[in-house]
């Protein structure tokens, strides 16, 4: 979840490392720092919080000449953020600085060893080992005892080093954490995601498991665990840097609101042609498959909620959903049948990887729903359909959620037709409301100014419950997760017929209640709100244009588009996004960076 760059080339290194850091901010945000190859040794500058006081510190790179050199940002796992766990760690004698992602899980023993052998640790990380354990093994050879510290180290990492007397050069090393090369004229990176380099390159060549990397300015050699050379392909990003900036809002979260008719239009109109659906060349043979999982983290998780309802509905597949991190512990019953869905915006959560490889072992055919193209989830799966949502930054994932909804829809509608689970008529009936829903979006967006307005009426509240039936509760579950990480009100979601089992106990004189209403089952759900609205709720209803009953009953109404009740998750996003985003902009949350937070959560 810590950010990692490194620059080897003929510019000042520090400008490059700071404009890197910033665009790796969103992984992790607690400490910064950076170190510098120059004439008198390594230079190292640390801070805690942001890289905004590091380019302070350091004058914008002018304080710190040289021209090779390795950056971090951090999100704690080891030792509380401050400044002397900031990396980058150096060895006793200071000739190794090491940035690191992952976590090292035998730091302890190694710990241990190091300090019998005289070293004195400076900090409470893990990474600091790796820092030491080098001082020792080098002898002249940097490949060489990058090999033997790595084949000591148990867990994940994506290291980037830089050794004083070598300051031409940077060693870089993953096991399972994302590393990516960057390769320019005259010029070579290392970073934990291409966004980080591509201000400067779109060359970008993907590390694998247990692959190191030997960088100068003008080569770049690859080697397996052996020692071996490994030829490697250079794959071109495309996206657009741009995008990765806040163009004229206030934060990316609203940007990236607004952006999702764009986003969903991205993720439909090709794969939408002459009435047919084209999966990008997907040759799944569903015949051979009996049953489905899905499984993700956090929002992908509750996108996965919402998708299973349109799966199982349109091609009639029993399908399940399953937290990765509860599925990579488990003993599932999974076999050559099973199709595992994995959704990821990151495409490098590692709970989500190691759900994927658990299935993958016991023979389930992988098909990847994932935002970043060539992370590692799409590069272990059998099949990958992208979202194409482009770069997100926020923390908050918005378009990330609403195009994983928009290509489980897609797949559903294609897997139907493929497998006759859905008639001539019904089918044009949903592939009408698919493309409808860029539009519908577009509408719902309108809303944002009377939400913000709204909004007043319930920022100050100590907890929001969201209630709702079916595809109306798996909205709901996203819903509550966006308010409690933006705006640090404590949310819950529950499907509506559940509250009466227990929860209604908390519900009192104004208790914000966000209803989500619609589909066949909107009667009961009416019920639902008579409930809360006996014992003093204050209810804000979420429902489409025409359903009377439910503006009658609710205190603050947010009406939306109507479209098919598979597909309402999508539409109903957007006031939930604008809601909890209004919400924590009235409460002077830091919206972009919730606290504790960090977008890729690499570690698990
Ligand atoms: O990159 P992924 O989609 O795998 O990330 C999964 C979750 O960590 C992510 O959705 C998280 O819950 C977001 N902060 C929610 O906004």
């Amino acid at each position: 979840m810590c950010g990692i760059i490194g620059y080897v080339g003929g510019r000042n290194a520090v400008p490059v490392l700071l404009d890197g850091l910033q665009r790796l901010e969103y992984r992790g945000y607690d400490s910064a720092g950076l170190a510098v190859a120059g004439k008198e040794g390594i230079g190292v500058c640390r801070v805690t919080g942001r890289v905004a006081a590091l380019r302070e510190k350091t004058r914008d790179g002018t304080a710190m000449p040289g021209r090779t050199g390795i950056g971090h940002t951090r999100w704690a796992t080891h030792g509380p953020p401050m400044l002397a766990n900031a990396h980058p760690h150096r060895s006793g004698d200071g000739r190794f600085a090491v940035v690191h992602n992952g976590i090292i899980e035998n730091y302890q023993e190694l710990r241990q060893e190091l300090t019998a052998a005289g070293c004195r640790f400076e900090s409470e990380t893990d990474t600091e080992v790796v820092a030491h354990l080098l001082g020792l093994a080098y002898r002249g050879d940097l490949p060489r005892a990058v090999r033997e510290v790595t084949a000591r180290l148990r867990g994940s990492y994506a290291l980037g080093i830089l050794c004083a007397d070598e300051p031409g050069k940077l060693l870089a090393v993953r096991q399972a954490s994302p590393l990516i090369l960057g390769i320019g004229a005259g010029e070579n990176f290392l970073a934990s995601d291409p966004a980080a380099v591509a201000a400067f390159t779109r060359e970008v060549i993907f590390l694998e498991d247990g692959e190191m990397a030997e960088l100068t300015a003008d080569s770049v050699r690859v080697f397996n665990r052996a020692g071996q050379p490994v030829a490697k392909k250079t794959d071109t990003v495309s996206w657009d840097i741009r995008a990765a900036e806040k163009g004229g809002c206030a934060h990316f979260m609203l940007k990236e609101i607004l952006e999702q008719p764009l986003a969903l239009k991205a993720a439909l109109s090709p794969r939408l042609r002459d009435g047919e659906i084209m999966l990008d060349g997907l040759d799944l043979e569903l015949s051979g498959i009996d049953r489905i999982l899905i499984t993700a983290c956090g929002s992908a998780y509750y996108a996965g909620c919402a998708g299973r309802y349109a799966i199982e509905g349109l091609c009639r597949i029993p399908a399940r959903v399953e937290l990765a991190s509860e599925l990579r512990y488990g003993d599932p019953l999974i076999d050559g049948r099973t199709l595992l869905i994995v959704l990821s915006q990151s495409g490098e959560t590692a709970d989500t990887i190691a759900a994927v490889e658990v299935c993958h072992r016991r023979g389930a055919k992988v098909l990847a729903i994932v935002n970043v193209v060539g992370s590692t989830i799409a590069r272990m799966a059998d099949h990958v359909l992208y979202t194409w949502a482009g770069p997100e930054v926020a923390v908050a994932t918005t378009k990330g959620y609403t195009t994983q909804l928009a290509v489980l829809y897609l797949f559903a509608l294609y897997a139907g037709r493929s497998r006759g689970t859905i008639g001539e008529g019904a089918y044009r009936d949903y592939l009408a409301a698919l493309e409808a829903l860029p539009g519908q979006l577009e509408q719902a967006l309108g809303m944002n100014p009377g939400i913000g307005r709204i909004v007043k009426e319930y920022a100050r509240a100590e907890s929001v419950f969201y209630i709702g039936r079916n595809t109306d509760y798996a909205a709901a579950l996203e819903g509550a997760l966006k308010l409690k990480e933006v705006s640090y009100i404590h949310a819950e979601a529950y499907a509506a017929g559940e509250l009466k089992h227990g929860t209604i106990a908390l519900i009192r004189e104004g208790q914000p209640v966000v209803a989500l209403c619609g589909g066949p089952a909107a009667e009961k759900t009416r019920g639902n709100i008579l409930e809360v609205k006996a014992r003093g709720a204050r209810v804000l209803a979420v429902t489409e244009a025409e359903d009377e009953k439910t503006i009658q009953l609710a205190d603050e109404v947010l009406l939306l588009p109507e479209t098919l009740p598979l597909f309402r998750p999508a539409v109903q996003a957007v006031p939930l996004q604008l809601f909890a985003y209004h919400a924590a902009r009235e409460r002077g949350c830091d919206i972009d960076k919730p606290r504790n937070l960090a977008k890729s959560v690499t570690v698990e």
